[in-house]
């Protein structure tokens, strides 16, 4: 019991956000070029940890500060040992890579699911996916209040994923779209879009209502246009898309200039992605070999960051 690594991605939500919420279906990404790796070993006692934000012992404060980002990698290796059935004592994290926070790339569930797997590594644990979903949605419900579980999948799954009533599974695409995520370098604020949209149903759930069928509605096509290739159909739904997204008032400046920006550089759909008000938006290039152009245009414009989302793609 020497040492045991986990590993975990980014995510980018390709249709669906919100809507999701209110019991519609969603399609996520895979960032594959956006990936972290937790280190697990034994240390004489206590609980220690490394990472990008929080550097030395982990104490009983970690989880009452939780919703802070240097937390949350706190609170995984205590929800995963009281998973496992182990004593909190002995085991030292470190976390490698950095997946920005707070942009809807699913940061603090790829934490938490690389810890997981690390730390039960360590104790010669193999986790069930049902247990690792479990301690990532423990540790999402203190850093998001309640997460819908897309996350908590996505940042596990090898390829696109189908998310619908708490469940994912696997979706059959034809040929990778070209997809880029861009960073505004605004905080997003998912706690906050969500808890404004819940007020607009409240006041006006017909609108509401309307707003989520139709995104629901487009995330049906998307999954014909991904299992046959047709990608300009995807992209004109990820335009139609942004614009209900922003009907319902999560949408922000700096990501309707990106959008903007996308669209000028020749990407056949370009919307949102994530909780907005801030955060990334999701990109489709014509194909793989415009992506790097299409970034060059995007960091022209203000993104802070670019990432392609196909596997192998190097970081723009
Ligand atoms: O900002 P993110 O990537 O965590 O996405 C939030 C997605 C929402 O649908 C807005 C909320 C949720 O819990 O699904």
């Amino acid at each position: 019991l020497r040492g045991a690594v986990g590993t975990a991605h980014a995510k980018t939500i390709l249709l669906g956000e919100h809507a999701v919420v209110y019991g519609r279906p969603a399609i996520a990404f895979p960032v594959a070029s956006l990936t972290l790796e937790a280190r697990a070993e034994s240390i004489g006692s206590g609980l220690a940890l490394h990472t990008p934000f929080h550097a030395g012992a982990i104490t009983a404060e970690d989880d009452a500060a939780a919703t802070r980002e240097e937390h949350i990698a706190a609170v995984a290796v205590r929800r995963t040992l009281e998973r496992i059935g182990r004593p909190l004592d002995g085991v030292g994290v470190s976390v490698t890579g950095l997946i920005p926070a707070a942009r809807g790339l699913g940061s603090s569930a790829a934490v938490a699911s690389a810890i997981a797997v690390a730390v039960a590594g360590l104790h010669g644990i193999a986790l069930t996916p049902a247990d690792r979903f479990e301690i990532v949605q423990s540790v999402e419900r203190v850093a998001h209040g309640t997460p819908s579980g897309l996350d908590a999948y996505a940042t596990t799954a090898a390829g696109p994923i189908w998310f619908e009533q708490g469940r994912a599974r696997t979706l059959a695409v034809a040929e990778s779209p070209a997809l880029l995520v861009a960073d505004t370098g605004v905080l997003g604020r998912t706690g906050v879009a969500v808890a404004e949209v819940r007020a607009r149903h409240e006041r006006n759930p017909h609108a509401i209502e309307a707003a989520m069928e139709g995104i629901a509605d487009l995330v049906v096509g998307a999954r014909e246009d991904l299992a046959s290739a047709a990608f300009a159909d995807l992209g004109e739904r990820m335009n139609a898309c942004h614009g209900v997204l922003s009907s319902i008032g999560v949408s922000s400046t700096e990501l309707d200039a990106l959008v903007q920006a996308a669209r000028r550089a020749g990407a056949l759909g370009a919307k949102l992605t994530g909780g907005g008000q801030g955060g990334c938006i999701i990109a489709l290039a014509p194909s793989a070999s415009e992506l790097p152009a299409l970034a060059a245009a995007l960091t022209a414009s203000g993104a802070t960051g670019v990432w392609f989302v196909t596997d192998g793609e190097e970081n723009a």
